[in-house]
């Protein structure tokens, strides 16, 4: 909320290393950061999303939002609307939702 920025790629370095999970917040930041208003993990990679609007899996292939194993978002913020999701792999979202 104070605009600080986690130091994502790194967090994911370390989940890689050590086999850990990775799940991003992006409450705050969707519909405010990333060329399609998609959060922080868009933005830092912003010239291959911005290049793209419906995103090819091989070019976003290691792109910080492709690294990430979950992403949660509201549309109760910035979109001004009623609802929440998340997203990441169909096994993983599949295995949240049952
Ligand atoms: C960091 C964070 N995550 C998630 C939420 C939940 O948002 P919502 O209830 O709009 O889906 C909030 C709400 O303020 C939040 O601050």
């Amino acid at each position: 909320m104070c605009g600080s920025i986690a130091p994502i790629e790194k967090i994911c370095d370390l989940a890689d290393k050590y086999g850990a999970i990775t799940f991003l917040d992006e409450v705050h930041a969707v519909g405010m950061y990333g060329p399609h208003g998609a959060g922080v993990a868009e933005h830092l990679n912003y010239d291959i999303y911005a290049s793209q609007d419906t995103p090819n899996p091989a070019s976003i292939k290691g792109t910080v939002m492709d690294r990430v194993d979950i992403i949660t978002g509201t549309l109760g913020k910035a979109y001004g609307c009623v609802g929440g999701y998340i997203a990441g792999s169909a096994a993983m979202v599949d295995t949240v939702a049952a």
